[in-house]
């Protein structure tokens, strides 16, 4: 399917009164002002890039892929229907919920639900960021990328992955066998959405969003350290995909990677992969003392969501 980019996600969490704090002071995202109980966040002209609903525990409630137009989105629909993949058309509620023309869903064995979508609204020179800031890398790139944990690399996760949502590979970050990173194909970004392969776990482990300036990167980083949200890696360069970026908790206890310089795996500029000897070229020392992800969770637990 033709599926252009990672344009939305949603989380539940028990700290929405943070969030609201914390998106637009310190990673300068913009608070959209609505009735719901929703807080609904911008990085650009979109409708909204994360929402973010009160619950009784912190996760990844879905993820939204954009389809370019509403034919990609009918092909997409028959594509899961000759793959005998049940999925709901959303109706009206939940269209303008997420503020699109149309929406259908399913559960991937990601243990994540899909959200396939075309025609998120927009308003053109509209944003306007939480603190002094020169912007995000999104637009028609979509906001950023996802890594989730599963148990395993299974046949049908590889299936739904590489040949459903058609997604291509990327590399494995130099941890070939652990890692996973795809995107979709005609996306500029070198991954939207990545794999960490954990036996027992499921979840999601960090979520990536890239600014124009490097200097908001460094006001950033400055700024997670005087507010006290832990850092997970300090500020570095990664080898595979060659940005600079930290990662800190966020209210919801899953580190944030945020990011500068990503580079465009496209036509144009076609990435060879190499296999990195190390993650990083400098910097990104991992923190001992850092929490676990508060949205990964052990499957035998008894905290894993049914
Ligand atoms: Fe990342």
């Amino acid at each position: 399917m033709d599926i252009i980019a990672l344009a939305y996600i949603g989380l539940e969490s028990t700290n929405l009164d943070e969030w609201s704090r914390y998106a637009p002071e310190v990673l300068g995202m913009q608070v959209r002002p609505h009735d719901g109980d929703a807080l609904l966040l911008r990085m650009d002209e979109r409708h909204h890039r994360i929402a973010i609903r009160p619950g009784e525990a912190e996760r990844l409630s879905y993820v939204g892929w954009e389809l370019r137009d509403r034919p990609a989105f009918e092909d997409a629909l028959r594509i899961l229907d000759a793959e005998g993949l049940s999925y709901t058309v959303g109706d009206e509620e939940l269209c303008a919920e997420r503020g699109v023309h149309a929406v259908a869903y399913l559960d991937g064995p990601d243990r994540i639900r899909h959200e396939l979508f075309y025609g998120q609204a927009f308003a053109s020179h509209s944003f306007v960021p939480g603190r002094a800031h020169s912007g995000f890398v999104a637009g028609e790139g979509g906001f950023g990328h996802v890594v989730l944990t599963v148990p395993e690399w299974s046949d049908e996760l590889n299936h739904f992955v590489e040949d459903v949502l058609g997604f291509r590979w990327f590399g494995s970050g130099g941890d070939v066998g652990k890692r996973r990173f795809y995107r979709p194909k005609r996306n500029f970004r070198t991954h939207a959405i990545g794999y960490s392969i954990v036996p027992g776990v499921a979840g999601l482990q960090h979520v990536g969003i890239e600014v124009e300036n490097l200097d908001d990167v460094g006001v950033a980083y400055d700024l997670v350290q005087e507010r006290g949200y832990p850092l997970m890696a300090t500020l570095g360069r990664h080898t595979q995909d060659p940005v600079i970026s930290f990662y800190s908790f966020t209210p919801s206890g899953f580190p944030l990677e945020y990011i500068q310089g990503g580079i465009e795996d496209s036509e144009a500029h076609p990435f060879v992969e190499g296999k990195p000897e190390r993650l990083s070229v400098w910097g990104h020392k991992f923190n001992p003392d850092a929490p676990k992800p508060a949205t990964m969770y052990a499957l035998e637990s008894q905290d894993a969501p049914t």
